[in-house]
């Protein structure tokens, strides 16, 4: 059954992939879960970029990964190319969810340090088949900025964090994905190799026919290559918006992120935290294993009411395209009854 927040999403025969009401919970203990991910739903249309944007914890990893079936989530839906992920196991799984791939935060750590940057490039590619061709696998290289004569028989410890992340990306890009999964993929990179990994994902994006959820927790990089935005707190959507509106966003934790680093154009805000994906403002995010009722953000709210404590907010539509879980925000002919801050 589908929850009531999804009024943010297009019809499934639209979108590339379809993620429905997605829970993943970490056992912890005997009785105890970690609530990473609540029933979050998102969907990607063909070309578009969906940024996942929230502090660190609040489970865009999580669900990045579920989508992935990495692992499995504990319930809900995910549709890639109109395909049902879960439930698949092995090869089957392998095969249904070749066309989406993934690239992490740590690009070093993700290759094989005994492998060279040619074997590591076609590896993926020779689970499924013949071995891509030299000329293939130079041309994904050189596309990606990598001189195929000079990275070919290196090894990652002889690469720079930069260098790792093309060779992940040609890795990916030689599977031809429908779907890129882009997991902090410049988080640990120095600040001058991030533009130039963000412009590559651009125009890989717009030369193999992309679509891309591109998950972080800086806001400047999310706003700076999204379409849209989805805004997650401790394993819940409290906001979507399109990427040139986020200066209109609505919701107080969106709010809170933007304005706690001014002055980035277009964003009236940057990274929430400084670069260490830590909370905004001075309170901790309270535990995963035992969420606040409610809204989930209430503990850090500055209109929270009895209300919020009781009801989880409902996404809903307050203009084109932009959409708000919050019992206090205004929509159009509605009163939200917002209490004095
Ligand atoms: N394998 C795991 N086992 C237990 N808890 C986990 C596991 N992976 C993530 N978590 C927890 O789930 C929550 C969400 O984590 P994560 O998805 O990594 O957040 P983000 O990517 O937004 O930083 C965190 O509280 C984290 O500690
Ligand atoms: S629902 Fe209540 S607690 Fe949650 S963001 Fe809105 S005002 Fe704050
Ligand atoms: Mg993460």
């Amino acid at each position: 059954m589908t929850s009531a927040a999804t009024v943010h999403l297009r019809p499934d025969a639209e979108a590339v992939l379809s993620v429905r009401d997605l829970v993943v919970k970490f056992p912890v203990g005997r009785r105890r879960h970690v609530h990473a991910v609540s029933g979050v739903s998102f969907d990607l249309l063909p070309g578009e970029t969906l940024g996942i944007l929230g502090e660190s914890g609040c489970g865009k990893s999580t669900a990045g990964r579920a989508a992935m079936q990495l692992p499995p989530p504990t319930a809900g839906s995910v549709r890639l190319a109109g395909t049902e992920l879960t439930g698949l196991t092995g090869r089957e799984l392998r095969r249904a969810r070749r066309p989406m791939q993934m690239i992490l935060q740590d690009p070093v750590s993700s290759l094989n340090p005994r492998r060279t940057v040619a074997d590591l490039v076609a590896e993926g590619a020779v689970l499924w088949g013949p071995p891509p061709g030299r000329e293939r696998i130079e041309q994904v290289l050189s596309s990606l900025g990598l001189d195929p004569a000079v990275v070919w028989h290196r090894r990652p410890h002889e690469l720079s964090g930069g260098q790792c992340q093309r060779v992940c990306l040609a890795r990916a890009l030689l599977l031809e994905p429908r779907v890129l999964i882009c997991d902090e993929p410049v988080s640990s990179l120095d600040v001058s190799v991030q533009a130039q990994i963000l412009n590559l994902l651009e125009s890989a994006k717009d030369e193999h026919g992309l679509s891309m959820v591109f998950i972080a927790h800086d806001l400047a990089v999310v706003n700076s290559v999204s379409d849209r935005i989805m805004v997650m707190y401790l394993g819940k959507v409290c906001e979507v918006v399109p990427s040139g509106r986020m200066t209109s966003a609505a919701h107080p934790y969106t709010r809170l992120l933007l304005e706690s680093v001014p002055d980035t154009p277009g964003t009236g805000g940057a990274d929430p935290d400084g670069g260490t994906g830590t909370a905004p403002g001075s309170t901790e995010l309270p535990s995963p294993l035992d969420p606040p009722s409610g809204c989930r953000f209430r503990t850090r709210c500055p209109w929270a009411t009895e209300l919020c404590a009781r009801d989880e907010p409902p996404l809903r539509t307050i203009g084109t395209g932009h959409h708000v879980a919050c019992h206090h925000v205004a929509v159009d002919g509605d009163d939200p009854a917002r209490p004095a801050a």
